[in-house]
């Protein structure tokens, strides 16, 4: 009887741990969740009910235990059971073909060969090993000998299965599998994590890769499980026992990890070295799309036989190579360091620099974050420092390079008036900035109209920061709502302005006031309201009045905002000055009205639908085409999968096109969109 219950039990709970993992997977690993937020938590604290009543049932690969464990002393080494090997690099497509003639000199069938091309993720490798379906441990890639131990921060990662093979359809697990992949954080984790952490008055990270090196090298889990790291492999290291299917081809192994339930890096099939080559060119154009930082592709023989039999050169293999992008990180002397006024009065140091050029483009300034950030690395005037560009985000400076000084370097100190009217500068208790406090500092309001016709917020085409000087220098513009009084005899009278450009201005300006609430709420540049948070108030309130309403407590309700953000809404309505130019923008007709959350949901036409857009739009930006499927309820996603419902397909479409194909995926314009929506 006691034997009964007990195997009761134990069958209950693994049916409980296998629906978690399985839903788990959908929503990580597959971004296609089944359930709801709620129902999940339902069933882990379900399992956590029976687990604290039967403590000894409590095994390691139980989703109750991903950020279990308590704080470790240090990391202990671990072998590896292969080497973990890097690649070599190439940085034009000359070096692909001179790879290809090396390798077939060596082997002639390289001549018949295909490849799979990958993204090569800006993250950490990390080795997983699992024994009878169980992730036993992981560790860093160390020298590719020897790694280290990080086992429970493995564990807290979302993505990373506990076990495999994740759904009962899917062939059994192998007896022992070492698998490898790479670590990292989302673009989009990353800002909102930032975004987190300057809402509780903490300093944001410089960028994601350097976060999950960081996240995962702490010794205390929790930190780790506090950082939305995630995972995709790429790779077979091991494997052992009766089931190993045949794995002839990389295509075969990356499909194999991913019935195991791994998340695997999207891989694109190509018959000739010309066409591996144009992916890493579409790689390159969609890279700033990517929800992930890349910085290059790898490109590798598909048939794994021939790929072995080429060997290796010292730690690389002759069978796959990674082409790079041009270099992203430079250094370059520091001439001068210059101070911006932002349009809450921040001022805003900036690297003016012996100009370099990086992936590309030519850089003169970079920026250089906040004061504290010069003190903390020491950066002084002359210094050779590096310098990072990557994708569309502002050059910024990393550090100095110490060893390079000559002891002419001069150390800098933030100034005590502001740079534009003079006045002294403040310090706010608790906060890294410093501030032009003085309301009428020309440089602030110039920032401020910038913002507000920015492509953003309400995308005024053809006002760039210059007019914008002569506007507010002529005494034009004295607010953003001046912009909508403006006339074409007053545009006349400024330089480099003639009928026909005054005319364009005027007519952008008034096209303007179409723009939704949420735009405006973006403009109005209140500290903390992006593009996110403006869609998230559009949802709610109505119009301006409706918000300007709304106290702080009300605010915190809404996910996103804290207390600082709910403070900064509320401070921005009660001043009289914004007052005003609410009341201005009323009477000037800028009054656009949301229709709130509920009413667009209900009728969500897209509701369970992916989409995935590709190539440029004509009717749409890429942000309007997503809001536009998002509003119905729908989901917009940047790689393709089988999960995808539709491919939008743009102008000049990159790989995910191909792919799309390759999956029979749905693929529609623009106009069978818009037909959709009104179905
Ligand atoms: S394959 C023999 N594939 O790039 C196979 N590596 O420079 C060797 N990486 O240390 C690795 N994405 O951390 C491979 N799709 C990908 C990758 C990738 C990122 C990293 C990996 C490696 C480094 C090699």
């Amino acid at each position: 009887m006691e034997d009964r219950t007990s195997q009761e039990l134990q069958k209950k709970l693994n049916n409980l741990r296998a629906e978690i993992n399985f839903h788990n997977y959908r929503y990580h690993v597959l971004d296609n969740p089944l359930i709801s937020d709620f129902e999940y938590d339902q069933l882990l604290l379900k399992l956590r009910k029976i687990e604290s009543e039967h403590p000894e049932l409590i095994t390691p690969d139980s989703p109750t235990q991903r950020a279990g464990a308590e704080p470790a002393g240090k990391f202990d080494k671990v072998n590896h059971p292969v080497p973990v090997l890097s690649l070599s690099n190439a940085f034009e497509a000359a070096d692909i073909w001179k790879w290809y003639e090396r390798i077939l000199k060596l082997d002639k069938r390289v001549a018949g060969t295909t490849y799979v091309v990958e993204p090569k993720l800006d993250g950490l490798t990390v080795v997983l090993h699992y024994r009878n379906g169980s992730f036993e441990m992981g560790a860093t890639r160390g020298d590719g000998t020897v790694g280290e131990d990080i086992t429970a921060n493995l564990r807290t990662i979302r993505a990373l299965p506990l076990k495999i093979p994740i759904s009962k359809d899917a062939s059994e697990s192998p007896e022992y599998i070492v698998v490898r992949g790479e670590v990292f954080i989302e673009i989009e984790s990353f800002y909102e994590l930032n975004r987190r952490l300057e809402e509780s008055g903490n300093k944001p990270y410089l960028n994601p890769r350097n976060t999950a090196a960081g996240s995962l090298r702490q010794l205390d889990p929790k930190l780790t499980a506090s950082r939305p790291l995630t995972l995709m492999t790429y790779q077979i290291l091991y494997i052992e026992g009766r089931i190993i299917p045949s794995l002839r081809t990389e295509e075969e192994m990356l499909s194999y990890l991913g019935e195991l339930g791994f998340p695997v890096v999207d891989s694109t099939y190509c018959q000739t070295i010309a066409e591996t080559i144009s992916v890493h060119s579409d790689f390159e154009k969609e890279r700033t799309e990517m929800p992930f930082e890349i910085d290059g592709a790898v490109i590798k023989i598909n048939d794994r036989e021939l790929f072995e039999s080429l060997g290796y050169v010292g730690k690389d293999p002759r069978g796959a190579i990674a082409f790079k992008f041009p270099a992203q990180e430079v250094t370059t002397k520091l001439l001068d360091i210059g101070v911006n006024v932002g349009r809450t009065g921040v001022l805003t140091p900036y690297a003016i620099l012996d100009s370099v050029k990086i992936g590309g483009v030519v850089v003169k300034q970079a920026t250089l974050h906040n004061f504290d950030f010069i003190a903390e690395k020491d950066i002084r005037i002359g210094d050779r420092v590096a310098v990072k560009r990557a994708g569309d985000v502002i050059p910024y400076v990393i550090g100095p390079v110490v060893d390079a000084r000559n002891g002419d370097e001069v150390i800098y100190k933030p100034p005590l008036l502001c740079p534009n009217c003079n006045q002294p500068v403040e310090h706010i208790d608790g906060e890294v900035a410093w501030y032009c406090v003085n309301a009428t500092c020309s440089a602030q309001l110039v920032r401020n109209v910038e913002h507000f016709v920015s492509r953003g917020a309400m995308d005024i085409v053809g006002l760039g920061i210059k007019i914008v000087e002569q506007l507010i220098s002529a005494g034009f513009v004295k607010d953003v709502s001046d912009l909508f009084t403006l006339e074409k005899a007053e545009l006349l009278e400024l330089e480099g302005f003639a009928e026909k450009k005054a005319d364009n201005l005027i007519e952008s300006i008034a096209e303007s006031k179409k723009q939704s609430l949420a735009r405006l709420l973006t403009s109005l540049g209140i500290r903390g309201v992006g593009e996110v948070i403006a869609a998230d108030l559009a949802r709610i309130y109505t119009d301006l009045d409706a918000l300007s309403f709304a106290n702080e407590e009300e605010l915190q309700q809404i996910e996103g905002i804290g207390p600082n953000i709910a403070q900064a809404i509320v401070d921005w309505f009660s001043q009289d000055t914004n007052k005003n130019v609410v009341l201005k923008l009323k009477s000037y007709g800028v009054w656009p009205r949301s229709v709130p959350q509920t009413e667009i949901y209900t009728g969500g036409t897209f509701n369970g639908l992916v989409f995935v857009i590709t190539g440029t739009l004509s009717s749409f930006t890429r942000s309007e085409a997503k809001d536009f499927i998002q509003q119905r309820g729908g989901k917009v996603t940047n790689s393709v999968s089988k999960n995808t419902s539709y491919l939008v397909r743009g102008d000049n479409p990159g790989s995910k096109f191909d792919k799309a194909l390759d999956l029979g995926i749905s693929i529609i314009n623009e106009a069978e969109l818009q037909e959709l929506a009104s179905e």
